[in-house]
């Protein structure tokens, strides 16, 4: 534990040693994974400096890492673990299912019971199907608006991120392709307009409106950095998509916590398609999409043409633990989740606004992020770095990071947390305490 009492300058350099100092077993298991892992790591986004930190076991809302410490989880796997690590309840009806037969190569009764929760749930699904993750959730939406209105061209924001696949795949931390390895072509048909700005959006759809298959948004800019929506915004969305005859689609794979029925219930603006993920599959790799009947028809076997298979779609454990996840994330539920989110964001801008160091805490519910720049935040230009910019913001981010893991707390390392369920005020409280003297420490990077 650092000494928050000694204050003296200390370098990104500094943290990064301490840091090494008391995950050295992680390190050894970084170094081994570099032998047959690009970066020692499957994931892009869990790679970070000096080397991520190796898991042992999780409960609830903590974790043990391989060097034994005990930290307090306010990643939650990027907003996937919303009731916490191994919830007892989800486990023991996965495992069920796993014990009577899991992937069977036919349809079993779970994936109706997680398909009607879903249809239920969310104003906008009366027909939904499964994947096994966000990404094939957002591939099929666009494919199905590409089918229905038999247009190819796209419409994402800037800064918003759905996944991996080509299509979206452009304009999520700077201008086109993100990575080398998209067809330079997918730029011609995919284009991006600014998050939040409506008079962009009108003149974006006046040029192009009567071409956009979709345009796809998530109500909360995620990656970016938990940038809330206006109202203003997505109801522009929603008149300008129906105006031209184009589909709108919410990617709700992190905003449907947001509600019962997600962002799209909350600020009632129903999209024609909506995307989910993370949470919905208790704990195990899912996607969803679902909307209107008459676009899902594409999906049908007989009377649609567009394919849609997969060996794991519908996997029963998954199907099963998820109704249970969901069934658990009841309004009580969420409105407890929000309460804690609001705490935290305004205490760690209380912090923020004491220390030397721009910070502007966004977010909404149980969602937050900390920026070091100057707010308003309200989109990716303003959100400042991006995704992979290296920048003073990007020192700040991984100092504040690696100065809350040295008070074990776990959060991403480009300054995202959210709130699961197993928390309570004890947890708020560690995470707002430790942040103020991180945030003390930050000021203090030379
Ligand atoms: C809004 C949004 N859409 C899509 C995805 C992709 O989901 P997955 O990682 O399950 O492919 C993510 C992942 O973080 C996301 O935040």
């Amino acid at each position: 534990m650092a000494s928050d009492n000694q204050r003296k300058s200390i370098s990104l350099a500094e943290l990064e040693r301490r840091y090494r100092d008391r995950n050295d077993e992680s390190e050894r298991l970084f170094e081994q994974a570099r032998t047959v892992l690009p970066g020692g790591d499957t994931r892009s986004v869990t790679y970070t400096q000096p080397y991520p930190t190796f898991i042992d076991e999780a409960s609830g809302c903590r974790m043990t890492t391989v060097d034994g410490d005990e930290v307090i989880d306010f990643l939650n796997n990027y907003t996937q673990a919303i009731h916490g690590h191994a919830p007892e309840d989800v486990v023991e009806v996965m495992t069920d299912r796993i014990r009577k037969g899991n992937g069977l190569g036919s349809p079993t009764k779970d994936v109706i019971d997680l398909a009607e929760r879903l249809v239920d749930r969310f104003p906008s699904i009366e027909q939904v199907r499964f994947g096994n993750s966000g990404t094939e959730a957002t591939m099929n939406a666009i494919r199905a608006a590409i089918a229905y209105t038999e247009r190819d061209r796209v419409l994402k924001v800037a800064g918003g991120y759905h996944g991996t696949h080509d299509t979206v795949e452009i304009g999520i931390s700077g201008e086109g392709r993100e990575h080398k390895g998209v067809p330079s072509t997918v730029e011609s048909r995919v284009d991006t307009v600014a998050y939040n700005d409506p008079e962009a959006l009108k003149s974006t759809f006046e040029a192009h409106g009567d071409e956009y298959a979709c345009f796809i948004l998530e109500p909360i800019l995620g990656a970016s950095g938990m940038i809330p929506a206006t109202d203003e915004y997505l109801e522009a969305a929603r008149d300008l998509t129906e105006a031209h005859d184009s589909l709108l689609i919410f990617d709700e794979v992190m905003s449907s916590r947001l509600s019962t029925g997600g962002a799209q219930q909350k600020r009632g603006v129903i999209p024609d398609l909506t995307t989910l993920g993370k949470y919905i599959g208790g704990g195990l790799p899912i996607g969803a999409f679902g909307g209107r009947t008459d676009v899902m028809n594409v999906f049908h076997p007989d009377e649609g043409d567009v394919g849609h298979s997969g060996t794991f779609n519908g996997n029963p454990a998954t199907m099963a633990g998820g109704a249970v996840a969901l069934d658990a994330l009841d309004a009580a539920a969420i409105d407890e989740l929000d309460a804690h989110g609001e705490t935290v964001r305004e205490r760690v801008q209380a912090a923020g606004d004491a220390v030397d160091v721009p910070v502007t805490v966004t977010g909404e519910g149980s969602l937050f992020h900390v920026h070091f720049t100057e707010g308003p935040v309200t989109d990716m230009a303003s959100a400042g770095a991006g995704l992979e910019d290296s920048s003073e913001d990007d020192d700040h981010s991984l100092a504040f990071y690696l100065a809350m893991r040295e008070r074990d707390i776990f959060m991403a390392p480009r300054g995202m947390g959210n709130i699961s369920t197993p928390m309570s005020g004890e947890e708020i409280d560690a995470f707002t305490q430790a942040a103020e003297a991180a945030l003390r420490d930050v000021e203090q990077i030379v």
